[in-house]
């Protein structure tokens, strides 16, 4: 795999088209934070973003004093990714890359993480190898993945003969359970527990947001007093954490298979 056999074009404005509603932008937010937070309590040292896209977590990591790396293929991206490092001052370095083949020596990272990418990549297999390679033996690899099996699909899914009867179906040009044609495969929470393969071991694992894109929820939320749509976001953010197979994202923290681990195998 070459960064030539790769989408090299790849643009924001290429994924979501019409409103945006609180329950988006609360996934886009939280998801966001929790890929931070999660990275930040790590041991801080080189961290690697990889499908950075405009690299907006990558520079609150920086600003925090990690040495902050992005890979992604797409010239403007990367271009995007630049301005974000200016505007906050940030410093990042930017590598145009794929992430089934990254530039980087063995163990030379102590944070490689992924968010909302690792569905776009032609090869998910070699990018979980080759993090996996160039983690440090005490790195970690954090993924953040959309589900597209959470409780907002199980019951978009059952509920759309009824939204479509009845006009209620704001995504029905693209129902939440079915994945966007630039995405590679489907992700979900039996998935994301395959995706270490032999070379890395789950350590942990929580869900982002809940019903996020279900009939009727976004709008109902901006019907509502913004405190109280803010509380019930919350609230249901609350209950997906510790339920990642029915939540919106999973957010999943992986460590390197150790020698003893590999020679007991
Ligand atoms: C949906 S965007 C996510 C960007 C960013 N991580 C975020 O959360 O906003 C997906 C990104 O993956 C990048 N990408 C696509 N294929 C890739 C590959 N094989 N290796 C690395 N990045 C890739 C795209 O160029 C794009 O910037």
């Amino acid at each position: 795999m070459t960064l030539h056999q790769v989408d090299t074009e790849y643009q924001f404005d290429h994924v979501m088209t019409g409103e945006i509603l609180p329950d988006l932008d609360f996934l886009w937010n939280r998801m966001t934070d929790a890929t931070v937070e999660t990275v930040a309590g790590l041991r801080k040292g080189r961290v690697l973003d990889v499908g950075s896209g405009a690299s907006k977590e990558l520079v609150r990591l920086a600003s925090m004093g990690w040495e902050a790396w992005a890979v992604d293929p797409s010239a403007h991206m990367l271009g995007m990714s630049q301005m974000t490092g200016d505007d906050a001052r940030a410093s990042i370095k930017l590598v145009r890359a794929i992430g089934e083949r990254l530039p980087f020596a063995d163990g030379s990272l102590d944070v490689v993480y992924c968010q909302a990418a690792l569905d776009h990549f032609a090869d998910r297999h070699a990018f979980m190898s080759e993090a996996a390679r160039i983690v440090k033996p005490t790195g970690r690899v954090v993924i953040s993945l959309n589900n597209f099996e959470g409780l907002a699909c199980k019951l978009g899914r059952r509920l759309h003969p009824l939204a479509k009867a009845t006009r209620l179906h704001h995504c029905a040009d693209w129902p939440c359970w079915n994945i966007p044609p630039d995405h590679t495969f489907k992700g979900d929470w039996p998935l994301v527990k395959t995706l270490g393969g032999d070379n890395l071991v789950l350590e942990e694992a929580y869900g982002v947001s809940l019903l996020c894109m279900l009939y009727g929820w976004g709008h109902l939320l901006r019907l509502l007093p913004q405190g109280i749509a803010t509380r019930l976001l919350h609230t249901a953010d609350r209950i997906a954490h510790s339920r990642p197979a029915l939540s919106d994202v999973i957010v999943s923290v992986w460590r390197p298979v150790s020698q003893p681990e590999i020679a007991a195998s």
